[in-house]
């Protein structure tokens, strides 16, 4: 039984003070409370401090947004996998489609960040999903298949790994595919691991829906079989909105 996880995907939003007081919020939300899912929160990396001493001891856990492929070394202005970890990160989003837009990011680099990010004993997730263009040439499974293909690492035994599908037209744009198409691409994504990785592997990678998750879609979106969760951009920014997709899991 996959236990669902809502990650909070906050982007480049935040300054120490209003990340401070959207934690507390959450926090507050929460109330000592055991969430019905896994909480997951990945502010930018210069909050991951002010962040994760907040959230010490809670249950909501700490991501990255990017890391580099590379160990360490003469990278200005990157971060590695290592680097997430010790500042108490349990997982990195790769791949993100604003990274593959904004900086150019290919599925092979992708892999590269997602293989560091393994190593460092980071729990990855990588995120596919296809254009508006794509889908309207009946392309979608096409296009994740290959970016499952190209951006996941070899499989190796006790590998932990989260995958993301985001519509590229569904992220920021208040729409999101019908729950019927959405089931679609998940079931074919866990087809595609089972082939990769074997039943019982495949079977414990959690696939999570992206693209306009809110209050108000979240529980029907949560409900698709082979939907294990939620990777939210907007409503992550505001405590309640997040913690009302929370408990839409429950
Ligand atoms: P959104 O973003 O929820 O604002 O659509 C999701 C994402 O990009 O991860």
């Amino acid at each position: 039984m996959r236990r669902k996880l809502i990650a909070g995907n906050w982007k480049m939003n935040g300054l120490r003070a209003s990340a401070t007081h959207l934690v507390q919020g959450l926090l507050e939300g929460l109330a000592g409370a055991e969430p019905p899912c896994e909480l997951l929160v990945c502010p930018p990396a210069c909050l991951l401090e002010t962040v994760g001493g907040l959230i010490a001891g809670t249950p909501v856990a700490l991501g990255g947004q990017d890391c580099h492929g590379a160990e360490a070394g003469a990278h200005t202005g990157d971060i590695s996998a290592a680097m997430l970890k010790d500042a108490g990160c349990a997982y990195v989003i790769l791949g993100h489609s604003e990274r593959r837009s904004d900086h150019g990011e290919a599925d092979d680099l992708v892999r590269a960040k997602a293989g560091a990010a393994l190593a460092a004993g980071l729990t990855p997730i990588v995120c596919v999903g296809e254009t508006a263009a794509q889908r309207d040439g009946g392309r979608t499974l096409a296009v994740v298949e290959e970016q499952l293909a190209g951006s996941l690492p070899e499989p190796g035994p006790g590998q932990a790994l989260v995958i993301a599908y985001e519509p590229v037209w569904a992220i920021g744009s208040g729409r999101t595919p019908s729950n019927e198409e959405v089931g679609e691409v998940h079931a074919a994504v866990r087809r595609w691991l089972e082939a990769r990785l074997g039943g019982e592997a495949a079977a414990a990678v959690r696939i999570l829906y992206g693209g306009s998750m809110k209050p108000g879609n979240a529980a029907e979106l949560l409900a698709v079989p082979d939907v294990d969760g939620g990777l939210i951009g907007g409503a992550s920014l505001k405590a309640e909105d997040f913690l009302a997709i929370a408990r839409a899991c429950a």
